[in-house]
C-alpha cells in the first residue's frame, strides 16, 4: 500500500534512524510504514485477498454498486473533474470505480499520486490496456506536494480518493494534522472520498489481523527481514512470533512482534546490539476502527462539510464524501 512507502533515496538513513529510535524505547516500536518494501507490497496483496480481510471486498462492493450515486452526490453537473488518488497501489479497487464511473458517463481524468515511480508505471500501463480512452496523469511525488502542483496547473474540480482505511493506520494527532493539511491544499468546491473501517463484532476484526494461514504474521516478520537485509541485522525469525489484538472500547487493532526468548540482536548499520527479554513485544501497527460519528467530528474539525456516506451491505465499511465548501 503506497500510503506508507518511503522514497528510496532517503530510505537507509531514515529507516536506520527510525529503527534505532523505536528499538531504544522502553516499550519497543517499529513504524508500520516500513512494512511496504517490494516483498511487503506483495504480501499486502495476499492480505487483501484473504478470506478474513473483509475490508477490500467491502470497498469493492461499494464502488461496484454505488458509483452512480457517488457521481450524483458529486454534483459535477457534467463538468470534467480530476479523480486524484493518494497512494494508488495496484489500483484493484479503483479500477472498478473507474469502470463504473465511465459506464455512468462521467467526464474525468485519473491522477494517481504515489512516491513509487515503479508502482505508477505499472498502474498506468494496466489502465491504458483496460481503458484505452481514459486520460491518466501519474504524479510521482509526496501527496501534498503533488496536490499543490496540481492546484497550480489547473482549477478543474477534484475528487481526492483516500481509501482502503489507510487513515486507520495513523495515530490520532496525525489524522487531525493530515485532514487539516488536506483541507488547506484543496480549492473551494473540491471533494474527498475517505474510506475507513467501522466498528463491528470484535471477532470479525481480530480475525482480519490474525488470519489462519499466517499471512499477516509473514507481513510483520518481513519487517525484521527487512532490517536484516537493509541494515545488516541478525534477527532470527524463529525466535519471534506475531501477536494481534483488538480493543472494542477504543476501536484499536494493534499488531506486535514478540520475542520468544531472551536474546541480543546486532544491527551493523547502527553499530549496536539490542536486548529483547522473553515475551517482550515490539509494537508494529495500529489499524483504528471508527464510528461514523468519530470520523465526522474529525473531518468537520478540519473544516470539511459532510455530503454523504456510502456503506457496504453489512455496514462493515464506509466511504464518506466530504467537501471544502465553496
Ligand atoms: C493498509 N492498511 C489499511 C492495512 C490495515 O488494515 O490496517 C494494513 C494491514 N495490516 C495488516 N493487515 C492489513
Amino acid at each position: 500500500m503506497a500510503v506508507h512507502r518511503t522514497t528510496t533515496s532517503k530510505i537507509n538513513l531514515a529507516f536506520a534512524k527510525d529503527v534505532d529510535e523505536g528499538l531504544s524505547k522502553a516499550f519497543k516500536t517499529l513504524p508500520s510504514r516500513y512494512f511496504y518494501d517490494l516483498r511487503g507490497d506483495k504480501i499486502f496483496q495476499e492480505i487483501m485477498h484473504m478470506p478474513e480481510y473483509y475490508l477490500t471486498n467491502c470497498e469493492y462492493e461499494i464502488f461496484m454498486h454505488r458509483a452512480g450515486d457517488l457521481l450524483r452526490a458529486l454534483q459535477m453537473n457534467g463538468d470534467g473533474f480530476d479523480l486524484v488518488e493518494f497512494g494508488a497501489g495496484d489500483g484493484y479497487k479503483t479500477r472498478v470505480l473507474i469502470k463504473e464511473l465511465l459506464r455512468e458517463g462521467a467526464d474525468f481524468r485519473y491522477v494517481p499520486i504515489d512516491i513509487s515511480g515503479d508502482v505508477l508505471a505499472a498502474l498506468k500501463w494496466e489502465l491504458k490496456r483496460d481503458f484505452p480512452d481514459l486520460e491518466v496523469e501519474t504524479l510521482h511525488a509526496e501527496y501534498f506536494t503533488a496536490l499543490q502542483n496540481l492546484r497550480e496547473q489547473s482549477d478543474r474540480p477534484k475528487l481526492v480518493l483516500f481509501i482502503g482505511s489507510s487513515i486507520g493506520n495513523f495515530p490520532e494527532e496525525r489524522t487531525k494534522a493530515f485532514l487539516a493539511a488536506l483541507y488547506e491544499k484543496l480549492n473551494a468546491g473540491d471533494q474527498v472520498l475517505l474510506g475507513y473501517d467501522l466498528r463491528k463484532n470484535p471477532h470479525v476484526i481480530l480475525q482480519a489481523y490474525n488470519d489462519a494461514a499466517g499471512i499477516t504474521k509473514r507481513f510483520n516478520m518481513n519487517l525484521l527481514q527487512r532490517i536484516n537485509r537493509e541494515l545488516g541485522a541478525n534477527f532470527d525469525l524463529g525466535r519471534f512470533t506475531h501477536y494481534a489484538s483488538y480493543d472494542p472500547q477504543s476501536g484499536f487493532a494493534r499488531s506486535y512482534l514478540v520475542s520468544l526468548q531472551s536474546q541480543e540482536v546486532s544491527i551493523k548499520a547502527l553499530d549496536k546490539y539490542f536486548h529483547f527479554a522473553e515475551g517482550e513485544c515490539i509494537h508494529t501497527e495500529i489499524s483504528r476502527k471508527y464510528t461514523v460519528g468519530q470520523m465526522v467530528a474529525f473531518v468537520e474539525e478540519a473544516g470539511f462539510r459532510l455530503k454523504e456516506h456510502f456503506y457496504d451491505r453489512r455496514t462493515y465499511f464506509v466511504d464518506t464524501l466530504i467537501e471544502k465548501a465553496p
